[in-house]
């Protein structure tokens, strides 16, 4: 694996989430890559991301130095062959390549500005760090795509999973107060379906995924039909892809209660977090022995040590 930013970039999926599972039984190994070097840049709020590949470096003997680079750096220039007379100090070319020599790995945090789609979907920051920095990158969410959150969701529904069968795993939206990026469940839907999971997304009409992530999963848009027997059941909010950024409605009868559980396979509730409770998934849920929310976050240590374990060898 020489980059991590999408399911794309791994080469044996089944081998990843075991060595990441295997990283929970026994985490602490600082014989793997004692003396490397990890920096994490953000430029957007983290908690779970943050906290979780650092511990996760540190687990592997490395050192994670964390730089908020949209508070603490410079204002970055990305755009080629500019004359830099305005307020932006340091083009990416320079940042980029700087960190690329600090690091024997670089982590990049951005969410898009979901005004522009082909500018968020063009992954013009991402891009820019693999085309300048010289070392493997890490993407900790991206304007499309959060693999490490998707690679902790798959290792959770493993772990939990112990039927032969397939399970059936939807992804429904749900309501929130900002329009939110459509990161994870892009990244979600590519990742259950690179695993060959049963998986179906449901959401009112408007609020359809691009295509190119969905690999030809159903998209149900009456929620109760797409509930039926699921085993997993991941809720997100996200805005319009179509009408890019927008919020075309707010149907709080999308918001995961009691009601929408009773229409499952006594199904697993999954949520990336930060959820906000009472509007995206009611208390009586997150409260319940099928929220499983904490475990993906624990998981979080886990799938980012398997990443930074083979990116580091
Ligand atoms: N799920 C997730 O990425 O959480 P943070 O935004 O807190 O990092």
């Amino acid at each position: 694996m020489e980059n991590f930013t999408s399911v794309a970039d791994v080469s044996n999926l089944d081998q990843l989430v075991q060595q990441a599972i295997s990283f929970k039984e026994n985490p602490y190994q600082p014989d793997l890559a004692r003396g490397k070097k990890v920096g994490l840049i953000f430029l957007n709020p983290s908690l779970r991301t943050r906290l979780s590949t650092q511990v996760a470096a540190q687990n592997l003997g490395a050192e994670a130095i964390v730089l908020d680079i949209g508070k603490d750096g410079w204002a970055l220039e990305f755009e080629n062959g500019a004359v830099m007379n305005g307020n932006k100090a340091e083009h990416i070319k320079e940042a980029a390549g700087v960190m690329g020599r600090y690091f024997d790995v670089l982590g990049v945090r951005t969410f898009p500005g979901l005004v522009d789609r082909a500018v968020d979907y063009s992954e013009q920051l991402l891009s820019a760090f693999m085309a300048y920095a010289g070392l493997p990158i890490v993407s900790l969410e991206s304007g499309t795509r959060h693999p490490l959150q998707s690679l902790a969701d798959l290792m959770t529904i493993q772990e939990h999973w112990t039927e032969k069968r397939k399970p059936k795993v939807v992804l429904t939206w749900a309501p929130h107060v900002k329009a939110l990026p459509q990161a994870v469940p892009n990244s979600f839907s590519e990742w259950m379906i690179a695993a060959q999971m049963d998986f179906s997304v449901t959401n009112p009409k408007g609020y359809d995924l691009a295509a190119e992530f969905r690999g030809g999963a159903p998209v149900i848009h009456d929620q109760e039909e797409a509930l039926a027997d699921a085993d997993f059941v991941y809720v997100k909010s996200w805005s319009s892809y179509e009408d890019y950024g927008k919020v075309p409605s707010q149907d709080e009868g999308w918001s995961f209660s009691q009601r929408h559980l009773s229409l499952t396979n006594n199904a697993k509730v999954m949520h990336c977090l930060p959820v906000r409770r009472g509007l995206v998934i009611k208390d009586e849920v997150l409260d319940s022995a099928n929220a499983i929310h904490l475990d993906q976050a624990e998981n979080r240590v886990f799938a980012a040590q398997a990443v930074l374990n083979q990116l580091l060898k």
